[in-house]
């Protein structure tokens, strides 16, 4: 395999000029070691400022990674007797708890959930800035970043669950976007973990993603952008740092997709975004993840299954029992369980294709929004996106949440 990746002429300019921009040929950790830390957690930086209550938790996985979670509600006084419902948000890949309150109350959903009664979780899978390490590793050991969205979904969505369960004794309504749909789909197929959710609501949902139409990422698995990371032994995947950003540009020159519009490159025509907030939400994104999470997702593209991470045959054999890595059947999901999808025409990670693959494979029938104009992005940082969508998805979760009056 490593033989093939040399001998492909683009993918040595790619290792080339990576050693030239980075001055020397370090091993990629080494290079990489800036991930940022805010002062205060997100609580201080993003809610506390807008006058909502907002307590910083964390939580450790089975395997041992201390996951950060905060707890939002409104400042407006519940006068009910009901007890508010919880609901975990689950952002996406290279993000962080922050995605959900990057714009002003009225618009971003963390807020908007707040302040229609629901008590409101934020997920921060491992690797991302707000989550708090492991207990015994350090992020410069490569051990540490030895995951994909397979344990995402076994272990931080299971932890996460687990801590909000015991907090609250109730069920979960669980939202996700993105990668935190793919990672909600895999651990739902798991009996003891969707038993602790309630319903859920997923943004651009994905399980297959073969179908994909982003230029820009199809130039990377092309370039097998992964195995030559691999090579340069990098673990840690911060675009934060100049290695990546000089890969993430030489992918433009090398390949022949439309760079000038970044953004639109990777994620599609996004209709309703405000091009003159990125600045501020560049201050907060990419979050870290790891290289071997982009392996899976480009295992998913170039395989078009919705499975465990694949090793390679002999080592399946000994992972997994089998040559093959072993499916998430998602007909394994119960069809008692209350799904609601939102998913758009101009999603470039998102296809409307492999939506349909993965609504044909589910036993239930969820509700299902589609927002013609939507790009990936929208679903989260679209200025319409209450009347859009979430309002839509608000009715959802009071109409399942049991006994509950929609009334507030
Ligand atoms: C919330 O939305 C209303 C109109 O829908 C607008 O007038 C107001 O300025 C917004 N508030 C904030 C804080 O953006
Ligand atoms: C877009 O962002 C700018 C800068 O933050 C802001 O002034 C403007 O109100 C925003 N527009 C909408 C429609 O939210």
């Amino acid at each position: 395999m490593s033989t093939s990746v040399l001998q492909h002429p683009l993918l040595l300019a790619v290792a080339v000029s990576l050693c030239v921009y980075s001055a020397v040929c370090l091993p990629g950790d080494l290079i990489i070691q800036h991930s940022q830390s805010y002062d205060g957690g997100l609580c201080l930086n993003l809610v506390e400022p807008w006058g909502y209550n907002c307590v910083e938790h964390t939580t450790e996985t089975n395997d041992g990674f201390l996951l950060g979670l905060q707890h939002v509600s409104s400042g407006i006084v519940n006068s009910g007797v009901e007890k508010a419902l919880p609901v975990l948000l689950l952002h996406g890949l290279f993000m962080g708890g922050d995605a959900w309150f990057m714009d002003s109350p009225n618009q971003s959903l963390g807020f908007i959930l707040a302040d229609h009664g629901f008590d409101v979780w934020v997920g921060n899978v491992r690797g991302t800035k707000w989550s708090h390490g492991h207990s015994s590793l350090s992020d410069g050991d490569k051990e540490f970043w030895d995951w994909s969205w397979q344990e995402m979904a076994l272990y931080d969505l299971e932890a996460m669950l687990s801590y909000i369960n015991s907090k609250t004794d109730s069920k979960v309504f669980v939202v996700g976007h993105s990668q935190g749909t793919i990672m909600s789909l895999a651990a739902f197929t798991q009996p003891d973990i969707v038993n602790m959710v309630e319903a859920a609501a997923l943004l651009s949902p994905i399980s297959y993603l073969d179908h994909i139409t982003s230029k820009f990422v199809l130039n990377l698995v092309n370039l097998h952008l992964d195995e030559t990371l691999s090579l340069l032994g990098i673990h840690q995947l911060n675009l934060k740092s100049n290695i990546l950003t000089n890969i993430l540009e030489m992918a433009c020159d090398g390949g022949r997709a439309d760079c000038s519009d970044m953004l639109a490159a990777i994620t599609g025509e996004n209709c309703c975004f405000n091009s003159s907030r990125v600045d501020f939400y560049l201050e907060y994104e990419p979050h870290p993840s790891s290289l071997k999470n982009l392996k899976h997702l480009f295992q998913m593209i170039r395989k078009g299954t919705f499975a465990k991470y694949d090793y390679g045959t002999l080592k399946n054999v000994l992972q997994y029992g089998q040559t093959k890595p072993p499916a998430f059947d998602l007909s394994l999901i119960p069809e008692s369980l209350p799904i609601w999808m939102a998913y758009g025409g101009n999603d470039a990670l998102g296809d409307v294709v492999d939506v349909q693959h993965t609504l044909k494979e589910l036993r239930s029938k969820p509700q299902v929004l589609f927002l013609e104009d939507y790009g990936h992005v929208d679903f989260l940082l679209s200025t319409r996106a209450y009347e859009d969508l979430y309002d839509n998805m608000i009715r959802f979760f009071r109409s399942c949440g049991n006994g509950i009056s929609s009334s507030s």
